[in-house]
This record gives C-alpha cells, sequence and structure tokens, in this order.
C-alpha cells in the first residue's frame, strides 16, 4: 500500500481536528460516523414492528435540532473560529515571529505560554492557516504540529516527525528501532524536503516531565546538523516554570522570543461565547443571562475559554432535553453542576486505591456525621475497610500525604486543629457535593467489594442544585 505524499500545504502531523479542518472539504468521503448516519437501505414498513421506537427517536430529533442554526460543531473545541476576540495581540506577534519563513527565512524559535484554555493553541492554528494560504512560493516546507501531550516519549516524538515528512510507506520508521537510527532518519527526510520548517510542539512541558529534555536538545540541536532545510521550534506550554528544568542551553535556545497568554476575564468570555453563540444557535434562542452566567462561571476557573464553551453547550444540551424553547440562566447551573460532577468522577477514577479507600472513609463518616471529621476517626475506619480487602493498611504518616492529596484536588479540605495538651490533628471537611462522589466512589471496581449493598438499579444521583464550591 503506497501512502499519498503530504501536499506541500498539508501539513499536520498528528494534529488534533483543528489543524487538519483543511481536509474535511465539501464533498469528501464521508468519514465513518458519516456513514453510520445514512439513511438504511431498505426503511423500516410504517406500522411495522419499528413503529414506535422510530416514533420515539423523531421526536427526540425533533426536540434535539430546535436550538440550533446549523451544525454544532461551532461550539466544539475542534473548531477554530474566524475570530478570536482579545487575541489580537498575540496573534500579531506570533504571527510577526513567523513571517519570516514565508520569504524563506529561518524564524525564531517561540514559546507560547499561559494558563489552560487561553487560546493559545486556537492562536496558532489560525497563523498556520493563513500563513499557508500565503505560501504561494512554497517557502515553508511544512508546518508540523505534534501534541506532546499524548506523543510524549522521545521515540515517538521523533518517530512522529521523521513519518511526517516520509513519502512511501518503505521510508516510515517502524517501532522497535535504536533511538539514534530514529533520529537519524528524521534528519535525513527533513533535509531531503528542503526549505523552512516549522515544528510546534503542543503541551511541551508534559514530554519533559516525562521524558526529560534530552529530545529536546536534539531538536534545537538540528540547524547545526541540516543541510538543506531549517527547523524553527514553536513550543506551547501552560507550566510558565517549566523552562527552569531545562539544561541552560536548551532554555535560551527555546526562548528566543516568548508570547504570554493571560486568562481570559468574564467581559472577555462573554465576547467570545457572544460570536460562537450567534454562529451555533437560532435568533432569539438565549435568554439574557445565559452568555452572562457561563463567562463568570468560568472566569472564576482561570478564565478559560474551553470551559465557558462547555458550559454553552451543555447548557443547550440541557435545554434540548427539557424540550425547552430557549436556553435559560437555570439551564447554565446544571450545566455547571454536571460538569463538576464529570470532574469528580474523573478524579475519583485515577486516585491510587488506598487513596480510594480513604475517600471512602471521609465521605462515610461525613454521611453519619454531616459535619467536619478527624483524621484519627478516619485512619481507623480506612484501616478497617482496606483490611476487609485483604490489605495491609499504610502507615498514618502515608494517610496524612494522601489526605493532602485529596486536598490538592479540591475533593476536601483539611485544617489543623489543637487538641489540648499541644497535641494536633487535622479537621476533614468535604468540598465536593456528598451526594455525588459517595456513589461515584462505590461504583469503583476497587471500592465496590466493600461498598454498602446498592437498591438494584440504582444510579449517581444528579443533585444539580447542591452548591459546590468551584475549586476543581
Ligand atoms: N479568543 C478566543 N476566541 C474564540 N475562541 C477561543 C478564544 N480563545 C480560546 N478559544 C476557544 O477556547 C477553546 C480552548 O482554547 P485553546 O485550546 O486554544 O486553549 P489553550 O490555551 O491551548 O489551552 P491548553 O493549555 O489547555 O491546551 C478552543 O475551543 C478555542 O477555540
Ligand atoms: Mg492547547
Amino acid at each position: 500500500m503506497s501512502t499519498v505524499p503530504p501536499t506541500p500545504l498539508d501539513r499536520s502531523a498528528e494534529a488534533p481536528d483543528r489543524f487538519e479542518a483543511s481536509r474535511s472539504a465539501p464533498g469528501a468521503t464521508p468519514s465513518v460516523d458519516e456513514h453510520l448516519l445514512a439513511p438504511p437501505a431498505s426503511p423500516p414498513t410504517p406500522g411495522g414492528p419499528d413503529r414506535t421506537s422510530s416514533a420515539f427517536f423523531d421526536s427526540v430529533l425533533s426536540a434535539r435540532t430546535d436550538l440550533f442554526r446549523g451544525s454544532r460543531e461551532v461550539l466544539r473545541e475542534s473548531y477554530v473560529p474566524s475570530r478570536l476576540p482579545h487575541r489580537e495581540e498575540q496573534l500579531r506577534a506570533v504571527a510577526e515571529v513567523l513571517a519570516p519563513a514565508l520569504e524563506g527565512h529561518l524564524p525564531s524559535n517561540l514559546l507560547l505560554y499561559g494558563k489552560i484554555g487561553t487560546g493559545k493553541t486556537a492562536v496558532v492554528a489560525q497563523v498556520r492557516q493563513e500563513m499557508m494560504k500565503r505560501d504561494d512560493r512554497h517557502a515553508i516546507s511544512a508546518f508540523v504540529y505534534v501534541n506532546c501531550g499524548t506523543i510524549d516519549t522521545p521515540y515517538s516524538l521523533l518517530q512522529t516527525i521523521a513519518n511526517h515528512f516520509a513519502a512511501r510507506d518503505d521510508e516510515r520508521v517502524p517501532t522497535g528501532w535504536a533511538l539514534d537510527r530514529v533520529e537519524a532518519a528524521m534528519r535525513r527526510l527533513m533535509d531531503a524536503r528542503k526549505g523552512t520548517v516549522i515544528l510546534v510542539l503542543d503541551e511541551i512541558d508534559r514530554l519533559v516531565d516525562r521524558s526529560g529534555d534530552g529530545v529536546l536538545y536534539s531538536l534545537s540541536q538540528l540547524n547545526t546538523q541540516l543541510e538543506a532545510t531549517r527547523v524553527a521550534l514553536l513550543g506551547i506550554s501552560n507550566d510558565l516554570k517549566f523552562t527552569n528544568r531545562l539544561d541552560a542551553r536548551i532554555r535560551s535556545r527555546l526562548n528566543e522570543e516568548k508570547i504570554l497568554f493571560p486568562p481570559y476575564d468574564a467581559l472577555q468570555l462573554q465576547d467570545i461565547l457572544r460570536d460562537r453563540a450567534q454562529a451555533a444557535f437560532r435568533d432569539g434562542v438565549l435568554e439574557p443571562g445565559v452568555v452572562e452566567r457561563c463567562a463568570a462561571y468560568a472566569a472564576l476557573e482561570n478564565g478559560d475559554a474551553r470551559r465557558a464553551l462547555a458550559l454553552l453547550r451543555l447548557a443547550a444540551e440541557m435545554a434540548e432535553r427539557d424540550r425547552a424553547k430557549r436556553i435559560t440562566p437555570d439551564h447554565v447551573v446544571k450545566a455547571k453542576n454536571r460538569l463538576e460532577q464529570d470532574i469528580i468522577l474523573e478524579c475519583c477514577r485515577t486516585l491510587p486505591s488506598h487513596c480510594k479507600v480513604l475517600l471512602y472513609a471521609i465521605l462515610l463518616a461525613y454521611e453519619k456525621r454531616r459535619s467536619s471529621v478527624l483524621t484519627g476517626e478516619v485512619y481507623d475506619s480506612y484501616a478497617s475497610l482496606v483490611r476487609r480487602l485483604g490489605l495491609q493498611p499504610l502507615h498514618p504518616r502515608s494517610i496524612s500525604n494522601h489526605i493532602s492529596e485529596l486536598e490538592s484536588l479540591g475533593l476536601v479540605r483539611a485544617t489543623i486543629v489543637s487538641k489540648g495538651r499541644g497535641g494536633r490533628t487535622r479537621e476533614i471537611t468535604l468540598d465536593v457535593p456528598l451526594s455525588e462522589t459517595l456513589p461515584a466512589i462505590e461504583d469503583d471496581p476497587v471500592v465496590r467489594p466493600i461498598a454498602r449493598p446498592r437498591v438494584r438499579g440504582q444510579t449517581l444521583l444528579t443533585n444539580f442544585d447542591s452548591p459546590v464550591r468551584s475549586t476543581l
């Protein structure tokens, strides 16, 4: 089987959707999902056995299409909006650094940094689209995007880059080679392309956390080793201090230019949401206060535009489920609670086993007392639960560390209190709703064998109106 070599403008390796947007042109072969949506070859006979389910689906579908103007993709993360309000300065700054590539010059290396959801990836996606449009001279031989959040080992990174430049199947780097060989193949393939390569390493801090800075050293050296190709590195990070963990030489090479993406405030988030809402919803569907509420919640959560969009999207889904004609501020409250519930579930799922049992002990004690619990009580309950699982309880000191971990995840709060005669203990309060966290942890495979019996068919309770601190 042969692969089609990437065209000069089709330059994204392992890219998320927004870097591949140019591929799904109208009239292109439908994706698997689109095939699934195609009408069945022989429709069921009216009045036949499928009538009820068909009517049921019709009613569900008709209720679902009222609010949206067209494609609901507009509210998804993968969508690249044509305007990025409040990122004009950053767009201009990135474009100014990269523009020399269009004239055949090597741009400086560039580092973009800022907290989550501040538009870093979106800005790069948009700059890339604009540069691709303007590169009539094909001065840019490749604009490679790699997300180091998923491709986070030196091997997979070098292999991904190498394979982006492989024009034929037999040039591709397989798994299982020695790292030196992969690196040499990558250099050879890159050099054969001739021109300027812009290499985007998104979530570069995760790569360094996982694998150290050795591979960045190799990449930052490329221009001294290649003959016909020059490489500009564009790192994206949301850890502002990550460069402190780099070797001084790599740091200075990567830091040639730096651009900060500050968090959005509530008013800026409103502008972002209004743009998207206008494209997504039919006129008059949004009640006053919806955009404002989504923006206010997301502004409290570090000014994260992703969060603001997720709230708006989920609020619309809540409204659809209610079969409402309009999206109201109450739908936003429900959406916020649902998002927090999802975060709690995810948080519980990723805890180490002992930590899960400890959290379960805290929840049970909390359920009984309905007020704060002390470390000592929790330890005893944890120890007996863990023994029922056939495990040895951890030392109280380790448990204390686990309590700090639960605290850093925003699940509990622990305050040191004096208990007379110089004794000190920690008082633990729950920072998430008991009604959602308890069933979530009881459903976990580690805890399930020691969990209290559940009523058959019981599902997770969703207490949409429970007050939750937005610390997660
Ligand atoms: N100024 C903006 N205008 C319109 N949409 C925006 C803007 N900033 C961010 N977004 C949208 O918010 C979402 C998150 O943005 P993006 O992925 O660029 O954030 P990020 O800074 O890369 O976050 P992370 O560090 O978590 O990767 C995307 O859907 C993006 O389109
Ligand atoms: Mg990003």
